[in-house]
Order: C-alpha cells, then structure tokens, then sequence
C-alpha cells in the first residue's frame, strides 16, 4: 500500500487528498490489476508494413495469452508504446506480473509509480547574450519538456517573426492552439483523474511547465518582474529554438511512469532534438526499471540528448538522481542576486531575512506575537505545535491582523494564513543554511536564527511589541555561485564510478513565466496572480542545461548526444571547493559556461555500443542487451563484469574499497573536433596523495574528426575513509582547455548513507525543494 504524504504548505490539503488518494490506492484486495509498464527494449525493424500497429497488435496479443481473454486483453491495455521503442502498459495483477518477468523477451515489468515534479539574470550571469546565432539554425533545434504544460498565451512564446517548424517534424498539437513558438503540445493522463483546478489538455495549472519552457526557449520580453521584484528582461536561452510540450505531471497527482514513457515514445517519434526533465525519482531505481533512464536511452540512440534535474534532496550524501550515463545530470547553484525582505521592530531594531516577498505593508507596523503564546488550546494545540506555527495550532483570536513569529525549519506558514494572521517572520532555531528565498502567501520572511533569538527578546522583553516587514530588495551575492543546499549531491548510488551531477547551473531564484491561474508561492491561501514568477530547484536550473544543450546542437547539428554532453562538461568555469565542501560531489565538472561550450576543442563521444559495452560490465545479460539494442550482435560476449572505468565519460571517478590502495587504469578516446591540425599537451592537477600519470602526453591531432586515445594511471597509497580527493585532467592546445576531473574517494557509511536501497520504493519528484514536494512511503 502506498501512501502520499503531502509537506509544507500543502499540507492544509492532507486531509482531503489523503482520504481520496487512500480511495486510489488501497481499493480491492491484492488481486486487483495494476497499471505495469512491460518494458521489452528496442522496437523491432520491419522493412515493410506498420509496426507501429504490428507491435499494438503483438501487444494485445501477448495480452491475451496471459490474462486468458481477448476481452480482458483489451480492458487492461493502457497504452502501447511502439514508435520509438517496445514496451506497452497494462493492468495486470501481480501473478500476471510474474508470468510477463518470467517472459524470455521482457527485460522489466515496471510498477506504475507516481514521480512528482523536481531568471533572468541567470544568462548574464553566465556570460551569456541569448539569441546571438542565426535565427534560423537555432529555428531548426526543438527542445521537448517533459512537465505540466505550459501556458500558451504567455507574452514569453508568441511566435513574432518565427518561420514554420522544420520540415523534419511530425509533432501535432492537441487541445491548445500552437504557433511557430510552440510546435507540438500533447497530454498523457493514464490515471484519468483530475484535479478540480486542472485542463484536461496540455494548459498548465501549475505553473511549473511554464517556467520551465520559458527559462530555456521563452522569447525576448522587456520588463518582466514578479510584481515588481526582479525586473528586467526575460529572455530564454535559446528564443528562436521550437518548444514541444509533454504534458505528464498533474496538479496535486504528480506525474506516473506509464505516461512519461508514452510521452518519451512521441517526442523521439516527433523528432524533438533535446528533452528536458526536471523531475526525477529520490531513489533512482535501476537503468531499465526506470521510465526515464529507459526513455532517455532510447532518445539517445536517435541523437537526442535527455537533461534532465538530480534533484531537490541535499546536502544529503548520494541523493542525486537521473543517474544513468546517457543522460546530462543537473545540479544547481546560486547567481549572484539575493532576495532580502527586511524586518523592522518597534525599537527601529533591523534584520535582513530571505524571502521573495512583493506585499507592500508601507511601513506601517503591526502588533508582533510569538507563536508559542497564541496556542489554539481549544482545539487541542499546544506550545510546540504552536511555536513551529503548524496548520491548525494558532489561535485565530489572538492571531487576527497580526505579525506572527515561527520556530520554522520547513518554512511553512500556512498555519499563520489559516488563523488570519497577517504576516510572519520565521527562524530555524538550529543554525542552517538559507541560501534560497521562498514566497509566501503572506509578507513573510525567514532570519538567521540568531536574529529570531533577538526578536524572540524583544517581544518578551516589550509591552506593545510591533513590527512591519518590508518588500523584498535584491542584494548581489559575491560568494556566488555556490551550490544550492538543496541541490541533490553524488555520489552515483548506481555507478559509484560515473561522477554525478554532471555539472552546476543556476537554479536559484530565477524569474521565468507563470500561469496565470496558478498560485505563484504555491499555496492555496494566495490569490496573486502573476505572468511571471520566481523560483529555485534543480527543476529550474535544467531547462537552463537544456537551452544550452540546444544551442551547441544548432552550431553543430551533427554531434551525437555525447558529444553535446562533453563539451558542456569539459568546458565548465572551475568551481570554489571551498565554498562546496562536497566538491564535485556538489557540482560535477562545474559551473556551465555556454559561450564555451559551442567550442570545446575535444569531445569524449559515446555511441549506443559503449553504452551496452558499460551495461554488460554493470551485469546486464547478452538478452537483456540484444533487445535493448535491437540486434544480435550486441552481446556481452568476453565482456567481465567490472567497474565503470572504461566508458568514454568526460569526468574520472575512482572507488577505492575502504583500506586498499589507490591502483587503476582509465581510457580514453578523444575526437578532434577544432581546427585540424591541433596539438594537445596534457597537464595534471591532483593532489599529493595520488600519483596520476598520463600516456601519451601528447596528442597531434591532423584532422576534424579524428580520435586518439590514452591511459591514464592512477596510483596512491592505501587510504581509509577518504570522502572525495579530486583534481583535474587538462588538455590544451593553447586555445581550448578540455578540462575533466579526477575523483578519488571510498565509500564509507557517510557517503553512501542509505546503501544499499531497495530499488523503486520511495519515489518523489523534485519541483522546487520542499513546495509540491511529495513522497511516497512505503507502508508496508
Ligand atoms: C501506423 O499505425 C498507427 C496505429 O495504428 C497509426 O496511428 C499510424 O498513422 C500508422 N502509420 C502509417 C504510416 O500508416
Ligand atoms: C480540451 O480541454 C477542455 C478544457 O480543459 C476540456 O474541457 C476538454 O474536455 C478537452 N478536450 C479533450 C478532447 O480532452
Ligand atoms: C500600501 O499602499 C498601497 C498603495 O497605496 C495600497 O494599495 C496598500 O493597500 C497599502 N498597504 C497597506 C498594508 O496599507
Ligand atoms: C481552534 O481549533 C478548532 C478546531 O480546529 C477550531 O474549530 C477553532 O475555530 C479554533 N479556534 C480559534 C480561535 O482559532
Ligand atoms: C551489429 O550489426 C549491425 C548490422 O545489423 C552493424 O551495423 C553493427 O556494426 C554491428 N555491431 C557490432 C558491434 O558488431
Ligand atoms: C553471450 O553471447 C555470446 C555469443 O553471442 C556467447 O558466446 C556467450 O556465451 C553469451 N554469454 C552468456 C552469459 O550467455
Ligand atoms: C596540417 O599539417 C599538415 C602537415 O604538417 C600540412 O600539410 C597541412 O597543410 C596542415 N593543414 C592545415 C589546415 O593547416
């Protein structure tokens, strides 16, 4: 049994929604069919005919002979997914499980599990003038979202002076009018249930899917501002590239594996040329029981790169997802603009808190209570629920038209909204970090915890105690960028060798589009409605990875997925270690550089066969990998099982068993893909623990196009929990700097805290950390 647990501010909803999604989840007895993804690997070639019908009647067919009836066949179908891969999701029950895993040709039979969702100085901040190329290259490049939908109407898509969409595409649009800006919108809903406030179309309730298409392909608007905060033009990074919509996560039912693969088997089909995801699992399940790394792999055989979040779950050691080595992993980081909503007491006393707060008390100041003493005893409150200023403990007497004070480590106020308190100022009485600014319903703020001890003083110490809280200026940052508390961290749970994230991009309080009818801050007690909004997440800083995925493919339309990959990584800014005491851990190989990015120089390419080659080591069976691929010769053949060393990645991780010695040896290939005759001299930064040598030290590159490869041994004494060592292989030319880092580290309880997991269990999806954040428990 599963069931939802609804946090922060959503949790005035828990009750409603816990009893109807009870109803969902817990009808019937263990019979009852389930809605399962029977996942069978690549769709087969046919040099004549229609597969995709072939397959859709291979389907019902398998169907039937499993469940007995072509009738039932037929009920239980949910959808066949034949034209970018083979796969279809039925209702089965678990015995009807059990006979399709047991199927020689069934590589995984997936649960249908709920994932939930995971500027614009951002660009700027990146050194970045979007809408620089031609507009017609970066015309022909279409960027798929995997999201809510989007609002179509928003100023950021209208499709001024856009020529129709490349001929090569074969998307349509369902139930919105698209444009030259937005060329395909379709929605997959298996569940079939709605939210009262939802579309039954590809529109967007939520938000979220706005955001995200407008951070990374929104057209040029001036003078954009979340009422007011943060104005200035909003631009995505690539205006001229085509959006096409997938709509898979809806209000308050978050977004069901069955329906991300339908959306996956279109957008390939469609001819999308990038996807963007910024939703994810909180406990990756492995490569091929999980929707998107199955989805992404096959995006990645027809050329499409997937980017997609890693998650909302730091600072928490080995939280990352969207792990596999296909796909580009997201971390975000800071930009150098901070959210500062000022408290002013009655004494003239001023602490500056984060907050994205735009309601305008005027200076007027209003009578200031501390949480702990407006308990609602009546209805069976008391102090402590009261204090943290949770939904139901406050007292709306002595609450009404006042400012209240929360002990808040979620930062919540949607106990302070329902006992009509006018506004709210929350500390965390444990010192923590506060790098991102939420918004509230209500004038709100969060002080450093000190402070709320100061105001705490002051209220006890004062007979009228009065406040006013101010609307929210920006500061610049100068430590930016830093890697945001939330941002999920590695290492890999799955290939502890594959260094995840990939790279840092901001996702800090970025101003992107908004649906109108959606809640800008999230919660229902909000009645503001904004075109544009600001927001933090993982989900924020993907589509910017995205647009810079899309640009390098308009330069160079021909580069492989992992090619796109390799030049956003190789050519990252080095980030400050000493301000992410994770290391790469926090950031992968550093912070975005897109200018960069469209010249790297060198690529470490990757093609589909390195990739089952890396599987076969991971343990994937000759089978699993002849479907996977789609022929017979793709077997694992010779190939021992092993660590992940040799895959053509751009970074290096190394594990070293807790007590052994540092002792291995990577290759690498690079392809030349700067002027032709290039020579790359190789340097090595790392530090004096391990001894790094590097063979060939040189590489005379006479052609584009041409690759070589070299070794790079890495050598060191035995080491005992050793958390992350790291530096950096560099190759120049004198131009390019390809620069890839070097991780060491043993995996110690600290690092690898929840090893080993059971996979597919506890699934969430990442939107901004802590807002619509859901979770999945297992209960039993
Ligand atoms: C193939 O069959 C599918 C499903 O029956 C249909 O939607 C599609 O239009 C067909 N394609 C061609 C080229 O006939
Ligand atoms: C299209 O969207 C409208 C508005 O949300 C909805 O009422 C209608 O049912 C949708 N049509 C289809 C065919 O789903
Ligand atoms: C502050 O001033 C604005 C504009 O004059 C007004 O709309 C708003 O109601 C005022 N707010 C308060 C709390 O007095
Ligand atoms: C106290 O809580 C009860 C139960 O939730 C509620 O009915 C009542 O209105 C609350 N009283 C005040 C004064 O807020
Ligand atoms: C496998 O066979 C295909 C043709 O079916 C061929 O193009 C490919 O190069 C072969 N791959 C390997 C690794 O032998
Ligand atoms: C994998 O296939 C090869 C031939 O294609 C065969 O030699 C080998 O024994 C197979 N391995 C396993 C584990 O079945
Ligand atoms: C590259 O070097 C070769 C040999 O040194 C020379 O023949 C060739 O002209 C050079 N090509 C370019 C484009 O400079």
């Amino acid at each position: 049994m599963t069931i939802i647990i609804f946090r922060r501010w959503v949790s005035v909803l828990y009750p409603i929604l816990l009893a109807s999604i009870l109803v969902h989840y817990c009808r019937g007895n263990s019979d009852e069919r389930k809605v399962h993804i029977v996942y069978m690997g690549e769709r087969p070639h046919s040099p004549s005919g229609n597969m995709s019908s072939l397959l859709a009647v291979r389907h019902i067919s398998l169907l039937e002979r499993v469940l007995g009836s072509a009738s039932l066949a037929k009920e239980s179908l949910v959808y066949s997914y034949a034209r970018s891969f083979n796969a279809f999701a039925a209702k089965l029950s678990p015995q009807e499980v059990e006979k399709f895993s047991k199927m020689k040709r069934v590589i995984s039979v997936i649960p249908n599990h709920k994932l939930h969702l995971h500027t614009t100085r951002s660009w700027e901040f990146m050194n970045f003038s979007p809408g620089q190329i031609s507009a017609q290259k970066e015309g022909n490049v279409i960027i798929g979202f995997l999201d809510s939908g989007i609002w179509p109407e928003s100023e950021s898509f209208n499709d001024e002076g856009m020529t129709p969409p490349p001929a090569k595409w074969k998307g349509e649009c369902h139930n919105i009018t698209c444009n030259n800006k937005i060329i395909g919108a379709r929605y997959y809903n298996t569940g079939g249930m709605y939210d009262p406030t939802e579309f039954k179309s590809p529109r967007d309730a939520m938000g979220h899917g706005t955001h995200t298409s407008s951070t990374a392909a929104g057209r040029e608007v001036a003078g954009a501002s979340f009422l007011g905060l943060a104005e200035g033009t909003a631009t995505g990074g690539v205006p001229n590239a085509r959006i096409a919509v997938y709509k898979v996560c809806w209000q308050n039912r978050g977004c069901s594996n069955a329906d991300i693969l339908a959306a996956f088997d279109d957008a390939i089909a469609d001819g999308v040329d990038i996807l963007s995801m910024s939703l994810g699992s909180s406990v990756p399940p492995p490569f091929f029981e999980d929707a998107m790394a199955i989805g992404a792999f096959h995006a990645m055989k027809r050329g499409v790169l997937t980017s997609a979040s890693s998650g909302n779950s730091g600072p928490t050691p080995a939280t990352a997802s969207n792990l596999a080595p296909w796909m580009l992993t997201v971390a975000a980081s800071t930009i150098d603009r901070q959210f500062v909503s000022k408290v002013v007491l009655g004494n003239g006393e001023t602490f500056p808190g984060i907050a994205v707060n735009s309601f305008k008390l005027n200076g007027t100041t209003f009578p200031l209570v501390w949480a702990g003493d407006v308990a609602n005893y009546s209805g069976g409150s008391g102090v402590i629920n009261a204090k943290n200023c949770l939904p139901g403990s406050l007292n709306s007497y002595k609450t009404a038209g006042k400012i209240v004070l929360c002990h808040s480590i979620v930062g919540d106020v949607t106990g302070v909204a329902m006992a009509n308190g006018l506004g709210a100022i929350m500390f965390n009485p444990i010192p923590s970090v506060n790098d991102f600014a939420f918004s509230y319903p209500l004038p709100a703020t969060q002080v450093r915890s000190g402070d709320g001890d100061a105001i705490l003083d002051y209220i006890r110490t004062t007979e009228n105690p009065i406040a006013t809280i101010l609307v929210s200026e920006t500061w610049k940052d100068v430590m930016a960028p830093y890697v945001a508390s939330f941002s999920s961290r590695g290492p890999n749970r799955l290939s502890p060798e594959i260094l995840k994230p990939d790279i840092t991009v901001p996702g800090v309080d970025i101003l992107a589009a908004w649906s109108p009818v959606a809640s800008p801050s999230g919660s229902p007690f909000d009645t503001r409605k904004v075109k544009y909004n600001v927001i933090s997440g993982t989900s924020m800083s993907c589509p910017h990875a995205s647009a810079v995925a899309a640009y390098v493919k308009a330069l160079h339309p021909d580069w492989s997925p992992a090619a796109i990959k390799s030049a956003i990584m190789t050519t990252a800014n080095v980030m400050d270690p000493r301000k992410n005491e994770d290391h790469e851990f926090a950031y992968g190989s550093g912070h975005i550089n897109p200018v960069a990015a469209a010249d790297p120089g060198l690529v470490y390419d990757a093609s589909e066969d390195d990739y089952i080659y890396f599987l076969c080591k991971q343990g994937y069976d000759n089978t699993t990998m002849e479907l996977i691929a789609g022929r017979s010769n793709a077997s694992c053949n010779g190939v021992a099982l092993g660590r992940a060393w040799d895959l053509n990645y751009p970074t290096f991780g190394l594990v070293v068993e807790d007590g052994e010695s540092i002792s291995t040896s990577f290759t690498r290939t690079v392809t030349n893909v700067g002027p032709p005759n290039s020579t790359y001299h190789v340097s090595v930064q790392m530090p004096s623990l391990v001894n790094v040598e590097v063979h060939p030290t040189v590489l005379p590159f006479s052609a584009v196009g041409q690759s070589m490869t070299f070794t790079v041994k890495v050598s060191g004494p035995k080491i005992v929990d050793q958390p992350i060592r790291s530096g950096a292989i560099l190759w120049g030319d004198g131009v390019h700097v390809v620069r890839s880092p070097l991780v060491v580290y043993t995996i110690t309880p600290n690092s690898m805290a929840a090893l080993p997991f059971k996979p597919a269990e506890k699934i969430r999806f990442g939107d901004q950390p802590g807002r619509l954040e859901h979770e999945i428990v297992e209960t039993n």
